[in-house]
């Protein structure tokens, strides 16, 4: 049987573009090209695409760069244009909910059903005792996605699989990790302008939450505090992660520090809605991914609030690195920014 090509994965993400190629190996993947390039600020506002122009030229410059020639992508959206929710459903096959979800869809769903590409998943085929079944329901405006396919087009790329970024990254948790049967784990994503938390049981989303509030938090509170530029404030924050020699001052310190509790917080309250809405909900591990997982500060108070084991997300962890073509330290780096794209990389065209 010929194997489908996996398509490449392209994260448009609101501070970088991100390409992750993969090479299907028997018993698992190789690593063919990773390649990052920016993006302005204000290209990308709340997952909208605001600035067209600069990121198909993001796009384009990081084909060009990583020399890539392959035309397919898959790539991911979030923000208040995707709805995802559990609901409860009479028991049905799959091609039942198929046919019947357009009606059903409308009551969940703030957005006219007719705006929207529906998606579903039956997270309990046998139901309960009252015949009900859980399903996942996922939404996402036609517009946006529009406006998604639209940029890869004009950056001569179709986009073959559109996914949810917070679905990716579970996608690359579960690719790279082997949860226990009776863990719960929260996988936290904070990128530059939101935070997509996900909790995952047993492979099947029971909960997920975007929080608008990531590493920009940090950047602005510091810019404001210390009274410089937005790219001062940004180097300031980079420079003093990993690098035990930097000299980060202390105002700085105390400025992340702030902001990782305000978002520690944040996290914290999504997390006991779910807890406290949901019987046996007892998260057991959170998993941390996203640029912004490299301030010890966010890591620490995730910690310390969820009262769990945190780990930081290695996407790559199991893929087969060449080390003449990639510096591991480089990649090791990069490695919590790369969740989503690595996520995105491992799909087929036509999986769930
Ligand atoms: N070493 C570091 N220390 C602290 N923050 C970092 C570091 N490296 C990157 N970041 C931050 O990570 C963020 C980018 O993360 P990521 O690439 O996951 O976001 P994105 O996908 O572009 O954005 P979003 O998902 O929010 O649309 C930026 O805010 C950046 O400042
Ligand atoms: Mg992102």
């Amino acid at each position: 049987m010929a194997k489908s090509k996996p398509a490449v994965g392209l994260d448009i993400g609101s501070s970088s573009v991100k390409l992750v190629q993969l090479k299907e190996k028997r018993g698992g993947h190789q690593l063919l090209a990773f390649g990052t390039a920016p993006l302005p600020p204000e290209a990308i506002v709340d997952g909208a695409l605001m600035n067209s122009a600069a990121i198909v030229q993001a796009i384009q410059e990081v084909f060009a760069q990583q020399k890539v020639k392959a035309k397919e992508v898959a790539i991911g959206v979030r923000g208040h244009s995707v709805i995802i929710k559990k609901i409860s459903l009479p028991r049905m096959t799959q091609e039942e909910l198929d046919e019947s979800i357009q009606w059903e869809a409308e009551q969940y769903i703030p957005f006219d059903v007719k705006d929207v590409n529906i998606d579903t998943q039956i997270l309990t085929p046998d139901g309960d005792a009252a015949g009900q079944m859980d399903v996942l329901l996922v939404a996402a405006k036609k517009d946006m996605i529009n406006d998604y396919t639209s940029v890869c087009a004009e950056a001569g790329l179709t986009a073959t699989v559109v996914d949810v970024d917070a679905f990716a990254v579970q996608n690359a948790f579960e690719a790279n990790y082997e949860p226990g049967a009776n863990d719960t784990v929260v996988i936290v994503n904070v990128g530059a302008a939101v935070s997509n938390l996900n909790v995952v049981t047993r492979g099947v989303t029971t909960f997920t939450r975007d929080i608008t509030m990531g590493g920009n938090a940090f950047t602005e509170e510091i810019q404001k505090q210390l009274n410089i530029s937005y790219d001062e404030a940004e180097a300031l924050k980079v420079g003093g992660q990993g690098d035990s020699d930097a000299v980060v001052p202390q105002e700085v310190e105390r400025v992340i520090q702030g902001v990782a509790e305000q978002l520690g917080g944040e996290i914290q309250r999504s997390l006991d809605f779910y807890t406290s809405t949901t019987p046996d909900g007892k998260i057991t591990r959170a998993i941390l991914s996203g640029g912004t997982a490299r301030i010890p500060a966010l890591f620490k108070t995730l910690e310390a609030r969820a009262g769990v084991p945190v780990e930081i997300l290695n996407p790559f962890k199991n893929i087969e690195i060449d080390n003449k073509k990639f510096d591991p330290a480089v990649l090791l780096a990069a490695a919590p920014a790369a969740a989503v794209s690595v996520g995105l990389a491992l799909r087929r065209p036509g999986d769930k």
